[in-house]
């Protein structure tokens, strides 16, 4: 297994935009992806075409709630 992290301590630098494509070209090369979105804008789970709808669990609820498994907060997508 191997962590990427995209980091850059200015805003609106392209992290989210790195993170998606990145994700998506090494899912399209075979490759099994997990993209994690720990900002509460989630522009990555946007743009990977996830629809959040209210009332989903997130990686926030693994934070606010111990009984919650990280398992339960991972969703596929295309
Ligand atoms: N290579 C690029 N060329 C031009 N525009 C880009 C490029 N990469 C990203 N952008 C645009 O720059 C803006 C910021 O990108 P992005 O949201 O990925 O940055 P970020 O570092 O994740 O921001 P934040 O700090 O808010 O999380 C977006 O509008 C995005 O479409
Ligand atoms: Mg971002």
């Amino acid at each position: 297994m191997v962590t990427i992290a995209i980091t850059n301590r200015k805003g609106g630098t392209g992290k989210s935009t790195v993170a998606v494509n990145l994700a998506a070209e090494l899912s399209v090369r075979g490759k099994k992806v997990l993209l994690v979105d720990l900002d509460t804008q989630g522009h990555s789970t946007i743009g990977v075409g996830f629809e959040y709808k209210k009332g989903l669990l997130t990686i926030h609820s693994v934070f606010s709630d111990p009984e919650i498994e990280v398992d339960k907060v991972i969703y596929q997508t295309r």
